[in-house]
């Protein structure tokens, strides 16, 4: 690992795979501050600003946002966040080739990109039934993770929603999208050494410990 902050992290893979709900945990873990596009441009959306409105539809229909709106949003998010000592992690982003090539020219380094694999069963299962907390931003499942009232957040008690992309026609198409435009990232990453593959099917503890053991790694290696 280089000079500068500890942990510089890639959280990697198709909708749905717990590539947020790792990132809350890291986060409480390391002290590592969490950079997720995808919360990013909802908060766009909600505010109704130029860059929420443009993104809207593309979001909708579960389509990528255009590369040049999604770039100008991270660098600038990745500047603004220079005081987070202990580093960083990237959630859903980068999602294209070009966003990728991106960050390496704004020489932003990455040390490790961890990539969670979960079968497409489960994942419509998990996205199908996931209940997020519109307030803090906590995330529920029906079943995997249930409210303590079944319909309010534990943490702040606002009512629970669903997300417009997670109803299921919507669901395949973020599945397909991810096929054609971002799967072609696990080899982009496998052939800088940088990618590591974690099962993705477990508890999310346990998720989070091979992850926490594969950063380990990476530090003792570098
Ligand atoms: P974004 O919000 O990034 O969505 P996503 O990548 O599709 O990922 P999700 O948030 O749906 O899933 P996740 O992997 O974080 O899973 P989670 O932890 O919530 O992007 C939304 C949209 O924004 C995109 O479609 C696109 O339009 C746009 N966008 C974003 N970034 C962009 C970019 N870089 N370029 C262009 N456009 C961009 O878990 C899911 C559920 O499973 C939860 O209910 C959770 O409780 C449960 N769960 C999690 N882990 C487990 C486990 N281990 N076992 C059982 N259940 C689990």
């Amino acid at each position: 690992m280089t000079d500068g902050p500890r942990y510089r992290l890639i959280l990697f893979g198709p909708p749905g795979v717990g590539k947020g709900t790792q990132a809350r945990l890291l986060q409480q873990r390391l002290g590592i501050c969490s950079i997720a596009t995808g919360d990013l441009l909802r908060d766009e959306v909600a505010r109704k600003t130029d860059l929420g409105l443009q993104a809207a539809r593309f979001m909708e229909a579960g389509s990528l946002v255009p590369d040049e709106v999604v770039i100008g949003m991270v660098k600038g998010r990745i500047r603004a966040q220079g005081g987070c000592g202990a580093g960083f992690i990237l959630d859903g982003f980068p999602r294209t080739v070009a966003q990728a090539e991106a960050l390496r020219a704004a020489d932003i380094g990455i040390d490790l990109v961890v990539y969670l694999r979960v079968s497409e069963e489960a994942i419509i299962r998990r996205l199908t039934g996931r209940k997020i907390c519109p307030s803090c931003g906590r995330v529920f499942h029906v079943e995997y993770a249930p409210p303590a009232d079944g319909a309010h957040c534990d943490s702040c008690s606002a009512a629970l929603i669903t997300r417009e992309d997670d109803q299921e026609a919507t669901v395949r198409a973020r599945l397909r999208v991810y096929e054609e435009k971002t799967a072609p990232l696990v080899r982009y990453y496998r052939e800088q050494g940088l990618l590591a593959t974690v099962d993705g099917m477990q508890e999310p503890e346990h998720v989070l410990q091979d992850i926490l053991t594969v950063l380990r790694q990476t530090r003792t290696e570098s």
